[in-house]
């Protein structure tokens, strides 16, 4: 017994298997409101609203993330026929159906209407950072896998640089899932990045629609909470961060918590790369910041991130070595040896182990600094003055307009 009927859109771009699929949906109710020439014309017929789901061909041109993303704007899910699966899993397409089956299509349409998508409400509070006459700069907090404290630090950072009276905006920009937004006890569901990336696709995101985007922390420190879910990566398409990091900049410095790699997976044949995020913060950072921890898996992960920042960009590097106590046996005097072994740092930072503060931190939603003076503060007061000195360096940041996003692109490896 067939039960309530689904509306569909078809683009099949000509695609021999279109014929067998037609019969196998009306079999099984699904009712195939237009069949679409291409994908303008299945965009368009989407945004009308009356259908459900988008059955399109794995390999019609123009599929891209960005496609996929309008059709959930417009309620409709994606179903692929043919096409390579993964890679169309990460664009955000619902089911994949092997192009030589019509049957079983009927059932994966059926699946795809009921299947949940997580909207992002529209964000209410509006951050009230003023738009200034100079470009702010740009601070990458990176790091390898192991959770050595980037989210830590890079809210750290920001908060210190707010507390002093500077303008700052914390981006979380880390593309395996943010936790800035846990961490500082922001609880509501709205992702302030995958918001300025709708606002980016629609070419819309004007200073107030940033605004809109960012919510306050305290006086001075605003955030942009990050992915609410690892697999929404694909929302935040190249050339996004690059706009955000823009508007950002233009109400104050900016602090990005990235994610643990930069591996560019388009170099492995991949259309998209999960650690474009990171990869576009990095090229973007005026200064970056290399976290590391300091027990020997640590530091040997933190040896091979600074070889690959090297590689990478000649951008000036921090190094803050975290988690720094007496009981593992070596001295700042053996870890800064180690480092500049790999890099000329413009600084290094000894970050001492301190559980009782993170923790508190944690639990009261608070940033380190905001829980009194401790040898924590101190150590990222000291990172504060590496690399965001006071007063803003006169010299080019003060006064430069940041790069338009358009020339810059994709990043790509320098190698040496
Ligand atoms: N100096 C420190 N002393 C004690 N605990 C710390 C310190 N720095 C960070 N931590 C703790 O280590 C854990 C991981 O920190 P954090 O989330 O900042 O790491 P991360 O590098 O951002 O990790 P992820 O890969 O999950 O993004 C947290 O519980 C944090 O409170
Ligand atoms: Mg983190």
């Amino acid at each position: 017994m067939l039960t309530e009927r689904v509306p569909a859109l078809v683009a099949a771009g000509g695609a021999e298997w279109e014929a067998r699929a037609l019969r196998s949906l009306e079999a099984d109710g699904i009712v195939v409101v237009k069949r679409c020439v291409d994908l303008a014309d299945l965009l368009g017929s989407a945004s009308t609203q009356t259908a459900g789901v988008a059955v399109v061909d794995g390999e019609l041109p123009g599929l891209d993330a960005d496609a996929v993303m309008r059709l959930l704007r417009d309620d409709v899910r994606c179903v692929a026929v043919g096409g390579e699966t993964e890679q169309l899993l990460r664009l955000g397409v619902v089911h994949v159906h092997p192009s030589g089956e019509a049957d079983g299509l009927g059932a994966a349409v059926r699946a795809a209407a009921s299947h949940d998508l997580v909207l992002d409400p529209e964000p209410e509070v509006t951050g009230g950072l003023e738009v200034r006459g100079v470009a702010g700069r740009v601070v990458a907090v990176h790091g390898p896998a192991g959770a050595p404290g980037r989210t830590t630090l890079a809210i750290a950072l920001a908060a210190e640089h707010a507390r002093r009276g500077s303008p700052a905006v914390l981006l979380d920009a880390d593309p395996h899932g943010g936790t800035v937004a846990q961490h500082l006890g922001v609880l509501d569901e709205v992702s302030g990045l995958l918001a300025a990336a709708r606002l980016v696709n629609a070419g819309a995101l004007d200073a107030a629609g940033f605004a809109r985007c960012r919510r306050v922390v305290s006086d001075h420190l605003e955030v942009l909470t990050g992915l609410p879910r690892p697999d929404r990566w694909v929302e935040a398409r190249p050339g996004v961060l690059d706009a955000v990091l823009e508007r950002a900049a233009e109400v104050g410095d900016v602090v990005v918590d990235t994610g643990f790699s930069l591996e560019d997976e388009t170099e492995l044949g991949r259309s998209l790369s999960r650690n474009q995020l990171t990869l576009d913060a990095v090229a973007a950072a005026d200064h970056v910041v290399a976290v590391g921890s300091a027990e020997p898996p640590g530091l040997a992960r933190l040896a091979r991130t600074l070889v690959e920042l090297r590689d990478l960009a000649p951008v000036p590097v921090t190094v803050v070595v975290n988690r720094m106590r007496d009981s593992l046996g070596w001295s700042r005097r053996d870890i800064v040896g180690m480092v500049e072994g790999y890099v000329r740092p413009a600084g290094v930072v000894f970050v001492p182990e301190d559980r009782a503060t993170t923790d508190r931190a944690l639990v009261t939603g608070r940033s380190v600094v905001e829980l009194g003076d401790s040898p924590l503060r101190q150590a990222v007061a000291e990172l504060r003055a590496l690399v965001l000195p006071d007063p803003p360096a006169a010299a080019g940041s003060g006064s430069r307009v940041r790069r338009p996003s358009a020339g810059r692109g994709r990043w790509r490896c320098r190698r040496p």
